[in-house]
């Protein structure tokens, strides 16, 4: 195994990704920032200078585990203290598996300006993967906002409540296309023919097998990908190999990533739309738009077809058979246990805490703490966050998912769930209405320093004693992201077996904001001396030394 090193220059910069210019965090001079590829069991070494003037910043490692090295998981507030403008961390871990990942800024909702990348770690020389492909490329879906993140933040966080609204764009590996003579904005600011909003374009030698790696970064959107006139063979979903299945369009959730894999067998002569639409939500926003160039035409030709406009926005069905069909590949099957030692039922729903909207897990709606929870639980510090313990469930028989809560009860809290290490915990997500516009929205769970099973998926509310006999635990895929369908649940389990303190949250930018997160601890004991470069902010001040 080797060491890859790599410097990043965190800054603000004025980019145009879609023609309209506004400020962008990028990493040396670009968004998405460069991708970390590495080999299996190697050492990524990230040296981030903060260079924003005036923000603090943190970066996480969507998808690596951390395994001894749970102080390097990047989450503010969980794992670290922010790290200040002008300052250099040092993060230090190991791929330990081979597979599609992603790094974001994991402060505020700093994502969304930008603050992302690739990881890619292949496998090791002489190890190949159970499919067969002649080259390998990489895309990153994201949504994009003209208004920034501080604005965003600050409408979710006042009374009244002032909602985010849908995205401007959408991005295509940094790339997307606003309509510059939209009424009210100025010429000055959005420029239809800046270099820096031409499509994307993807160029692939006719005859071949392409190894495609979708992963999606959005804010807000739950989105469909195609590429016209090919099918798309799905085999890996999150570091994870998949039973090899057909897809027109994928549809993928924000921290998602997969591989698919793309016969070039078209008509040779031209080129071909790649094209991203959003689902799940009444879409406001343009299609992303990129080309995939068979060569050797010119990348820039725009096909003369029509791009192809996507499934229906409020169809669940596709999405939901998409979920089901997602299984372990036959000779990559990692068996669950057969029983979980706990079970924890989390109800997702919007409600008014104090007058604010909020997003509560079983009428607990997440704040973080000032004091990161891994320092504090190691330390021994109780005073800095809650020490009862969140609900592990919801008032099943009484509790109606389809009628708007009034839930009078929901409270904010920074409390955390302990679990026994080395034990089984099923995690039941279970969906319902949201307030305002009376329907239920697609949430995607990530969790931290974990794969997960995912045993099944279901619509309605989840049956304790009938859903459960009907778990998948023959050939279950490993993620890291996965969807709760509007109305549905969706069933996971994991073994806690990571000393640390992990996040589990929506991975939607704002709904994390509004509260919807949890973070789980275990072996806490385990785990090993903590570094002083994660340390500095509300009671660990003493404890950094420079
Ligand atoms: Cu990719 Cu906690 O997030
Ligand atoms: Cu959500």
């Amino acid at each position: 195994a080797r060491i890859r090193y790599y410097k990043f220059e965190i800054k603000y910069e004025y980019k145009s990704p879609d023609c309209y210019k506004k400020l962008a965090i990028t990493i040396n001079g670009r968004t998405p920032g460069p991708t970390i590829l590495a080999q299996q069991n190697d050492t990524v070494i990230v040296e981030v200078k903060n260079g924003l003037l005036t923000e603090n910043t943190a970066i996480h490692w969507h998808g690596i585990r951390q395994i001894g090295t749970p102080w390097f998981d990047g989450t503010e507030g969980v794992t670290q203290c922010p790290i200040l403008p002008g300052d250099t961390f040092k993060y230090q871990f190991v791929v330990d598996r081979p597979g599609t990942y992603l790094y974001h800024a994991h402060y505020g909702m700093q994502r969304e300006e930008g603050l992302y990348g690739a990881i890619r770690v292949s496998l090791p020389d002489g190890q190949s993967e159970p499919f067969a492909y002649d080259y390998d490329r990489s895309i990153i879906l994201n949504d994009w906002y003209h208004k920034s993140a501080y604005e965003q933040a600050t409408g979710l966080a006042s009374v009244p409540f002032q909602w985010v609204g849908e995205p401007d764009s959408l991005l295509i590996q940094g790339k997307g296309r606003f309509n510059c003579s939209t009424p009210g904005i100025a010429s000055s600011l959005c420029n239809a023919t800046n270099p820096e909003c031409s499509p994307y374009f993807m160029t692939v030698v006719p005859g071949k097998t392409y190894r495609l790696r979708v992963s999606s970064l959005t804010a807000l959107s739950a989105l469909s990908f195609q590429i016209e006139g090919h099918n798309m063979t799905v085999v890996e979903a999150d570091g994870h190999y998949v039973e090899p299945f057909v897809v027109q369009n994928l549809f993928i959730y924000s921290g998602e990533t997969y591989s698919v894999l793309v016969k070039t067998d078209q008509n040779p002569s031209r080129n071909y739309w790649m094209t991203t639409n959003v689902v799940s939500r009444e879409p406001k926003t343009p299609l992303g738009l990129g080309i995939f160039n068979y060569y050797p035409n010119h990348p820039r030709r725009s096909p003369a077809t029509t791009p192809p406009p996507g499934p229906v926005w409020n169809d669940t069905e596709p999405r939901f058979e998409q979920s089901v069909a997602i299984k372990a590949h036959k000779d990559h099957i990692h068996t669950p246990p057969r029983m979980p030692h706990r079970t924890i039922v989390m109800l997702n729903t919007q409600n008014l805490v104090n007058e604010y909207y909020r997003w509560s897990v079983n009428n607990v709606s997440f704040n973080l703490p000032h004091t990161p929870y891994l320092i504090a639980l190691k330390k021994n510090l109780t005073h800095v966050f809650s020490q009862v313990s969140p609900p592990t469930g919801y008032n099943y028989s009484s509790y109606d998912i389809y009628t708007v809560p009034e839930n009078t009860n929901a409270t904010i809290s920074d409390a955390v769930y302990r679990l026994q290490f080395n034990t089984t915990v099923d995690i039941i997500l279970q969906n319902a209405i949201s307030m305002n516009n009376k329907t239920s929205e697609t949430h995607p769970w990530h969790l931290h320093g974990h794969d997960f099973w995912v045993l099944g998926y279901g619509k309605g509310k989840f049956d304790m004693y009938n859903d459960q006999k009907n778990f998948n635990l023959e050939n279950p895929i490993m993620k890291n992201t996965v969807a709760v369908h509007p109305y549905g649940w969706t069933a996971l389990r994991f073994v806690a077996d990571n000393p640390g303190a992990w996040l589990f949250h929506c991975h939607i930018e704002s709904h994390f904001f509004m509260g919807m997160g949890v973070v789980f601890e275990e072996g806490i004991e385990r785990v090993g001396k903590l570094p002083s470069s994660i340390m500095g902010c509300g009671e660990t001040k003493g404890f950094h030394k420079p």
